[in-house]
């Protein structure tokens, strides 16, 4: 069977992790070439991943015929931009979340990509996470009959490094980090996110106020056919990457999540003890290996991918009435759009 020649572009954390699953876990992939504008940090991934070729745009990138899609693992300011450059060169698409910062460029990148006829897969990765896809399926078998109330907490051990918000290139607090509830939300409801509240506050990393970002969330929502949401979103618990998801229905709850990584108790007289995750890379190892491969798979057996453009568009929409409720202090109304409509 013939291998989907891949590129990756933006090696840092995130990405150079997809590369090494494309490189060494994902046979049905080629890994062709990185890109990195620090064309530094391209060639010493390449090097590491003993691949050929790096290079420091996507825009040199899509020039290569064997490179036949593109993982896009920018900072998310230039996930737009290089996601433009992809569609133009009739590459298929992977994008980290958020797909974009702003529900304009979310809605044109999502109008091109449809013309342009190339799939867009969105790294919402928890839609990969073992527990979430049992979930998932036995919410469809009927197991807890209508779900009715979505709950979830995501909460990182420590803040970014101030840097990480003075390059002005991440998204903010709900288009970073709650996004990924979001979307959760919307797909284990099966359902739209019509309405928010967000609460927000700058409770334990007094620095972030300079970038007019907070560091704890609280948020409510309704989703359109009536069923309600509870989010929170921390940035430092302290003890580890904690993250947990519950939904309620009107014949039973499923609980996702989990805390300890290792099946391991330590029994002494100082007492119990046992390890927490901690760090993203660890709890979601499965869910990222799993997301890629079924994005390999999906545009090698030319299928429809599962998390698209349109769901990266929904949710980055989510984000904007998370942030605008903040800023205003009352509920607001999410600018959904329907799955068919065209603005172009
Ligand atoms: N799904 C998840 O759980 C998850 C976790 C972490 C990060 N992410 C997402 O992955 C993306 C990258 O995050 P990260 O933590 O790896 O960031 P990072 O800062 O560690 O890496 C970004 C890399 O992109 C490079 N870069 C910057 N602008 C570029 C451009 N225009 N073209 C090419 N390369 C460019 C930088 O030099 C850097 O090497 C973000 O969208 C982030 O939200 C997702």
């Amino acid at each position: 069977m013939a291998k989907l020649g891949v590129g990756v572009v933006g090696v840092g954390t995130m990405g150079k992790q997809h590369a090494y699953n494309l490189r060494h876990l994902i046979p049905e992939a080629q890994l062709i070439a990185v890109a990195d504008t620090d064309i530094e940090r391209a060639k010493l991934v390449a090097t590491e991943l003993e691949i050929d070729h790096h290079y420091s745009s996507v825009e040199a990138m899509v020039e290569r015929k064997d490179v036949q899609a593109i993982v896009v693992v920018t900072p998310a300011k230039f996930h737009g931009a290089a996601m433009k450059v992809c569609a133009h060169a009739g590459k298929d698409i992977f994008c980290e979340k958020p797909f974009t910062l702003t529900v304009e460029e979310a809605d044109e990148v999502l109008d091109l990509t449809q013309n342009a006829g190339v799939r867009v897969q969105v790294g919402h990765v928890r839609r990969y996470d073992p527990p979430n896809v049992s979930a998932k399926r036995r919410i469809e078998a009927g197991e807890i009959g209508d779900p009715v109330i979505f709950k979830s907490l995501a909460r990182d051990p420590a803040p970014p490094p101030v840097g990480y918000m003075a390059s002005g290139v991440n998204g903010m607090f709900f288009q970073d980090s709650t996004v990924h509830e979001f979307d959760l939300g919307r797909w284990l409801m099966n359902d739209e996110i019509s309405e928010i509240h967000a609460y927000g506050a700058v409770l334990v990393f007094p620095e972030i106020a300079q970038f007019n970002d907070i560091d704890t969330a609280l948020l409510n929502m309704k989703f359109s056919r009536g069923a309600l949401g509870a989010v929170e979103n921390y940035m430092q618990s302290g003890y580890g990457y904690d993250v947990r998801t519950e939904v309620v229905g009107s014949k039973g709850t499923i609980i996702t999540g989990y805390l300890q990584q290792t099946a391991e108790v330590v029994l002494t007289a100082a007492g119990a003890k046992t390890d927490v995750v901690d760090h993203f890379l660890v709890r979601f190892a499965d869910g990222y290996l799993h997301q890629m491969r079924d994005f390999v798979q999906t545009i090698l057996t030319d299928r429809s991918t599962k998390v698209d453009a349109f769901d990266g568009r929904q949710s980055v929409a989510v984000a904007a009435a998370a942030e605008r409720s903040y800023r205003e202090g009352r509920a607001v109304t999410v600018q959904n759009r329907s799955r068919t409509s065209r603005a172009s």
